[in-house]
């Protein structure tokens, strides 16, 4: 979609929304925040509805019929119904509330792939997966006697959907896939993936930690069985995320971890689980947290994830027109239409931390390192990488003040 003027964000309203924008990193040095990626900063209706939640209504949720464990519950599950309308899922309680994206994903490996998986069975992941698509594969495997595969990512970022086909044809039982990669900025093709991935008979999980908070991501349209996300990357709280299961998935799956509110009864010797969602809800959840996801998923909704992706498509090509103009700077992955609002670099003869220390020192915020994707950084022959990237929030000026940055880190480093 182009954006028109009368679409374009009104930026200095959104910046105004934001206080720690407003933040000098030292005297006459304004922030500029370039690690959405990492973690988003949050609108002041997050943090006050967590605080009215804490000023007005705290109390423990699903246990008391006071009048405040009543508006604390009521609250709670008026978050997870926002969360379910913002995705798409058909039902409020295919909307698990989790610490974040990598409990999500450990809940489906340890959940499901206990239940379902059996030693020889194989796990097809990709290349470019964040560690916390890989690791909890990892042990189940170790565990089971199971088989990773991987799609392999090409030269430009892009997955090999040859080989992915390829792949197939051995029979995965599950496909794990990110929507967008957190290094390359890759937007992957997830519903050709989804479609053809339950052709072949497999369940599918799709890693939305940086898709959800970007772009418009429904469950039904992608196909997806599992989606995972986590707040904060999305303007929410940290200690908070979501996983979307199909209902009848989620039905057939054993509880992940046991205690209070799991339970339907309990006896000394056995239990019996609770109904969906709360099957998966062991003990006291993050309230307060759910309450300022509620909000985030508000803040976003207002303005429209549409015109949210429109944003960041513009920035993006902005940002790689200008990073591209840097002799020594090699920018990594796909092309700006083929990718989100992230651009992962190294300059030559500067090590990445070097890069980030003096970028921090004109108040830019970027992260440098390996971004929790070693496995990619190592396909790639790197240790690690400088990353900018970019959310509703960040301006045009913005992109020409990291410009400038990288011309005084050029110059520092001759
Ligand atoms: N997954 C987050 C990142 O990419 C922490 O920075």
């Amino acid at each position: 979609m182009n954006t028109t003027t009368a679409e374009r964000l009104d930026l200095i309203q959104i910046r105004e929304d934001f206080p720690i924008l407003k933040r000098e990193i030292a005297p006459g040095i304004p922030l500029v925040y370039l690690d959405s990626t990492a973690t988003s900063q949050k609108p002041l209706a997050v943090i006050r509805a967590m605080n009215d939640y804490y000023e007005r209504s705290n109390a423990n949720i699903h246990r008391g019929v006071h009048t405040l464990a009543e508006e604390a519950t009521a609250q709670y599950e008026a978050a997870r119904e926002k969360i379910a309308r913002f995705i798409g899922a058909r039902k409020s309680c295919e909307v698990v509330f989790v610490r974040n994206t990598t409990e999500a994903i450990n809940l489906v490996a340890f959940s499901w792939g206990r239940k379902f998986l059996q030693r020889g069975d194989r796990v097809l992941l990709t290349e470019m997966e964040h560690h916390s698509n890989l690791v909890p594969w990892q042990i189940l495997a170790q565990e089971k006697g199971l088989e990773l595969d991987f799609i392999p990512v090409t030269e430009n970022g892009l997955l090999d959907l040859d080989e992915f086909q390829r792949l197939l044809g051995q029979k995965p039982k599950i496909v794990a896939v990110t929507q967008m990669s957190n290094v390359l900025g890759t937007i992957n093709p997830v519903k050709q993936i989804a479609q053809l991935a339950h052709q072949a008979g497999a369940v599918v999980l799709v890693d939305g930690a940086q898709s959800v908070p970007h772009l418009p991501v429904n469950v039904e349209d992608l196909e997806a069985d599992f989606l995972a996300f986590s707040a904060h990357k999305m303007l929410g709280p940290t200690g908070i995320g979501a996983l979307f299961g199909k209902e009848e998935l989620l039905e057939a799956m054993p509880p992940f971890l046991g205690g209070g509110d799991m339970i339907k009864k309990v006896h000394l010797r056995s239990f019996s689980a609770n109904e969906l969602p709360h099957k998966f809800e062991a003990g006291t959840p993050a309230i307060a947290e759910a309450i300022g996801f509620g909000a985030a998923i508000d803040y976003l909704s207002r303005i429209g994830m549409e015109r949210v992706a429109a944003h960041e498509r513009e920035i993006i090509h902005y940002a790689l027109e200008a990073l591209s103009e840097i002799d020594g700077l090699t920018v990594f992955g796909p092309p700006a239409d083929q990718k989100g609002a992230v651009a992962s670099f190294t300059m030559r003869g500067v090590h990445p931390h070097d890069v980030s220390q003096i970028l921090d020192s004109q108040g830019i915020a970027v992260r440098a390192g390996h971004h929790c994707a070693m496995p990619l950084h190592e396909k790639f022959g790197l240790p690690a990488t400088t990353r900018a990237s970019f959310y509703l929030y960040n301006t045009h000026q913005e992109v020409d003040q990291l410009v400038r940055g990288l011309a005084k880190v050029k110059k520092i480093f001759g």
